[in-house]
């Protein structure tokens, strides 16, 4: 095998942020763009030589071709061996599995999750370590610091594999396997929940489900899983994954999936609804008219976790990341665990999560997970819940309602305003923070301030500290708003604004979120001049 070394130079930008380096597809087709940062991500990787690497993508235009860039590449470094996804597929929950299962050195995950695909959409690729999560940012830093200044990068020159084909193939001297993308996934499914059970509520007669693709990696896992395992019958909607995702936005949200809202919503709707994202980590829970916020659903998760076999024997703790609600705080209180509180993204609940301190975590953004693998999850979360339905025998609403009878009900609303100019966004959060001394003890529309911080963090189990993950502002009621600059966009900036409220008299737990919200909403506005730098009437997103 003859290692080809090709000279090359630095391109500006190839940071990782929240989840991996994204950026438009165009900028990836430029040559060398991808080479540089696999070289950088081998690089900054230590003793691989003869180890395996899992490889495979959510589907999306250009996933083909980076798989073949990445399979030589791995070759001519080095690799003793790579596992890829059947058609240069693996979900990215899957690819977790996957090196975790076989022990693998790392995985190199080809996704840009919920953004948009096609020619003109995103792509991204991201590194994880042999625990199956995401790299610790002392590892992402080191694969931008070398692709500031990488010369060189290694390659084999010949054919491309045959991605479609089951078995074992040779890329240079390197063996290649060629894996069915599902069957890890769906064992690993089957050791957690309790299939017959759910089986039996999918035959009762008195539950269907529906379940959004999105043209997304998911179709084949969910067909897989619910429709030929579980008998759930013809549920999957949108199943074939596309490269342009059928030109939609993959995120599984009130506007996104919203041929799945107008289901449950709908007529002879039926009793659940689920969709996941363009890699299948993200998910919605859905009830006949009734939609469950991700807070909401890691607390009854959470709450219901004794139920579901693979967490039968008790969670030894929780954690969510910092704007996520504070509704599983409550349930971890009346269980005696701990409640984490991390930042945004993925990769801050691995150290914990390895450490087991944690067995469940989620996220306000439509992710939640547990120790099975180190990715949040889709398809994992909405077996959970037929789970628990299938256990509790009631409906999505009532499961909801008398959990906050309970507990009291965390009203919780995020506030997006995407694709904002990006300098102008900067200035609401330098405005901010430049007001955090003179916040606390004063009262706006009524409400009095306690606190205005920037939230960091150390991480308990190695210390490592993050600072700036988002500005707080505190009220005597408990409430909070939290504005975060998104680090997943590639136009512009993205302004996050997330609101919570909570309600202890269950007489005022049906109220829209919008409304129990409104004041909250109003101070925003006020505090931050939302209006007048993002030049919005309106986010783009609410969820
Ligand atoms: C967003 C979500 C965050 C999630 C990430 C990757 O990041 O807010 O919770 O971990 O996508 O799915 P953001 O764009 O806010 O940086
Ligand atoms: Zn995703």
């Amino acid at each position: 095998m003859e290692i080809i070394k090709v000279q090359t130079q630095p391109f500006n930008g190839q940071k990782p942020g929240t989840s991996g380096l994204r950026k438009q597809v165009s900028i990836f087709q430029q040559v060398h763009y991808l080479e540089n940062f696999v070289q950088s991500i081998f690089n900054a990787l230590e003793d691989f030589q003869g180890k395996t690497l899992v490889l495979g993508g959510d589907g999306r235009y250009h996933n083909r071709t980076a798989i073949q860039v990445i399979l030589k590449m791995a070759a001519a470094n080095g690799f003793g061996r790579v596992l890829v996804g059947q058609g240069g597929i693996l979900s990215t929950p899957a690819a977790s599995a996957v090196i975790r299962k076989n022990k693998a050195f790392g995985g190199i995950i080809l996704s840009a999750s919920h953004n948009p695909g096609g020619p003109d959409g995103d792509f991204g690729i991201k590194y994880n370590i042999s625990n199956g999560g995401p790299a610790p940012e002392k590892v992402t830093d080191a694969i931008y610091q070398i692709t500031q200044d990488i010369s060189v990068y290694q390659s084999i020159e010949t054919a491309d594999i045959d991605l479609d084909r089951l078995g074992s193939v040779k890329m240079g001297d390197m063996p290649v396997e060629v894996i069915d993308s599902v069957t890890d996934y769906a064992e690993l499914m089957e050791t957690l929940f309790d299939f017959e059970r759910i089986k039996q509520l999918f035959n009762s007669g008195a539950f269907s489900m529906a379940f959004d693709a999105m043209h997304a990696v998911t179709g084949p896992y969910a067909k897989a899983i619910l429709e030929d395992r579980l008998g759930a019958g013809n549920i999957v909607l949108n199943g074939e994954p596309l490269e342009d995702f059928g030109k939609g936005h993959p995120d599984p949200n009130l506007t996104y999936a919203k041929e799945l809202v107008d289901i449950l919503y709908g007529t002879n709707a039926p009793q659940f609804g689920a969709a996941s994202d363009g890699d299948g980590d993200r998910n919605m829970i859905l009830g006949q008219g009734c939609f469950v916020t991700p807070s909401d659903s890691l607390a009854v998760m959470a709450a219901n976790a004794h139920l579901v076999p693979g967490y039968s024997q008790g969670i030894a703790g929780v954690a969510r990341s910092m704007p996520t609600s504070a509704a599983v705080d409550r349930v971890a209180k009346q269980l005696g665990i701990a409640c984490y509180e991390t930042p945004t993204g993925w990769k801050f609940f691995g150290n914990l999560l390895d450490a087991g301190k944690v067995t469940l975590c989620g996220e306000e953004s439509f992710g939640t997970g547990s120790d099975h693998v180190r990715e949040k999850d889709g398809l994992w979360a909405v077996l959970f819940w037929l789970n628990i339905l299938a256990v509790r025998q009631q409906s999505v609403q009532q499961i909801l309602k008398q959990h906050w009878a309970q507990y009291g009900r965390n009203f919780y609303s995020r506030h997006d305003y995407e694709n904002v100019d990006a300098a102008q966004a900067k200035t609401l959060m330098d405005e901010l923070e430049a007001q955090f001394d003179s916040l606390p003890g004063k009262t706006i529309s009524g409400a009095r301030i306690t606190f205005a911080d920037n939230f960091s963090y150390t991480d308990p189990v190695d210390n490592s500290r993050s600072e700036k993950q988002g500005i707080r502002i505190g009220f005597a009621d408990g409430s909070r708003i939290v504005f975060r600059l998104s680090g997943t966009g590639t136009a512009g900036a993205t302004l996050r604004i997330y609101l919570e409220r909570f309600e202890a008299n269950t007489d005022l737990h049906d109220l829209d979120a919008q409304e129990a919200l409104a004041d909250l909403i109003q101070i925003a506005d006020e505090l931050a001049k939302v209006k007048h730098y993002t030049k919005r009437e309106q986010p783009s997103v609410i969820t």
